[in-house]
């Protein structure tokens, strides 16, 4: 079959960290954003070819690299939809992939490969957020064998604090002990992130309050939109149960059949006063174009008991499904989820144009 442009995704992992309270669930591996990203490109008329990425997919000699190096070769399209998050369950390879895109010099959709290296590495992002002035929770770093910092530095911050990964997302590493409220706790928690996820834990002061995603669209690269936000939701947590933490855990993004995950829901367009929902715009924007983004992202916030938002991270690469949070967020500002993919792929296309890159390095 010809195709004119290509799917990437990462192949679903089932590999499952030793000793990890976060385990596989059936929903952490649907994948419907692929085949609702084809379907939206067929019906544009476009002839779009999936390439799945990852070990479970038996590489062949060149191994992963190999593999997918030929078969961009061999097809040679016109643009990539990039939905890859990880390859075989190492978040890190993200920004390795689209690295590899730009190296090719095939206009790819969504964020370049700093922005979501960068976005990943949450304290880094923290420090640049805040280094623009962008409220952020305070936190500190914890090295595996520096458990000392905790004490110096992490002295300083106000209990509770949330102890999770430095560089995970879909809440891996945040269960009902992430949020803790005395030393011993925090101690623990951040001796299961070393470990299990075997990276610093960073240790944040809990923000108790409000939650919400933002999601935005456009760039902030020449040529690109100005971005914009589609719309803001919110988490509504009444339901947890008394003894659970308000937070959007592992279990509450993934374990359909967990009190969590049916006391995690979202509420699109949030209720919210003129002056919040400003505050919340403005401080997304400035979030989203601190950290690179571009064609679509969100923004993670939570607001304490004044009324102060905070960001707690920056999501290039959130999930496009049509029953996740961003494409509600598209419905709810009125456009279809068929015209934002379209001007999404436009805009991979436009950079393209602007590079003026059509050959390929001789790979
Ligand atoms: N500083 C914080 N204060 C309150 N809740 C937090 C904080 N950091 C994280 N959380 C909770 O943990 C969830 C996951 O954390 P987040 O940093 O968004 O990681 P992930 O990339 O895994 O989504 C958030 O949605 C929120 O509910
Ligand atoms: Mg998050």
């Amino acid at each position: 079959m010809t195709c004119d442009c290509a799917i990437l995704h990462n192949a679903a992992t089932e590999t499952e960290k030793a000793g990890s309270r976060e385990v596989i669930y059936a929903s952490c591996n649907a994948r419907t954003e692929v085949g609702a990203i084809a379907e939206s490109l067929r019906h544009a008329g476009y002839s779009p070819c999936v390439i799945a990425v990852g070990a479970s997919e038996a590489p062949a000699k060149g191994g992963v690299l190999g593999d997918l190096i030929g078969e961009l070769k061999g097809l040679a399209p016109k643009f990539v939809f990039n939905l890859l998050e990880e390859i075989d369950g190492d978040c890190g390879m993200e920004m390795a992939a689209a690295g590899l895109l730009e190296l090719m010099q095939i206009p790819f959709t969504g964020s370049d490969s700093f922005s979501l290296g960068l976005a990943l590495r949450k304290y880094h992002a923290k420090l640049a957020l805040d280094a623009a002035g962008v409220p952020v929770p305070r936190g500190v770093l914890c090295a595996p064998g520096d458990e000392d910092a905790l004490s110096s530095s992490g002295g300083a911050l106000r209990l509770p604090l949330i102890v999770k990964p430095v560089r995970e997302d879909a809440s891996l590493g945040v269960n009902s002990d992430s949020v803790c409220r005395r030393p011993e706790e925090v101690r623990r928690q951040v001796g299961y992130v070393h470990e299990v996820y075997r990276q610093e834990a960073l240790v944040e002061e809990y923000i108790d309050g409000r939650e919400f995603n933002v999601s935005v669209i456009g760039g902030t690269g020449p040529g690109d939109e100005a971005p914009e936000v589609l719309a803001i939701a919110e988490i509504d947590f009444s339901g947890m149960p008394e003894e659970e933490p308000k937070i959007v855990s592992y279990r509450a993004k993934w374990d359909e059949g967990s009190p969590m995950y049916r006391s995690t829901t979202p509420v699109c367009p949030a209720p919210l006063s003129r002056r919040q929902e400003g505050l919340i715009k403005e401080i997304a924007i400035q979030s989203y174009q601190v950290i690179g983004c571009r064609d679509y992202g969100r923004v993670d916030m939570r607001m304490d008991a004044e009324g102060s938002p905070y960001v707690l991270e920056v999501n290039p690469n959130p999930d496009l499904a049509p029953e996740a949070g961003f494409a509600r967020a598209v419905r709810a500002s009125g456009r279809t989820y068929q015209d934002v993919v379209l001007g999404i792929c436009r805009a991979a296309m436009a950079r393209g144009r602007l590079s003026g890159e059509d050959v390929l390095y001789a790979f």
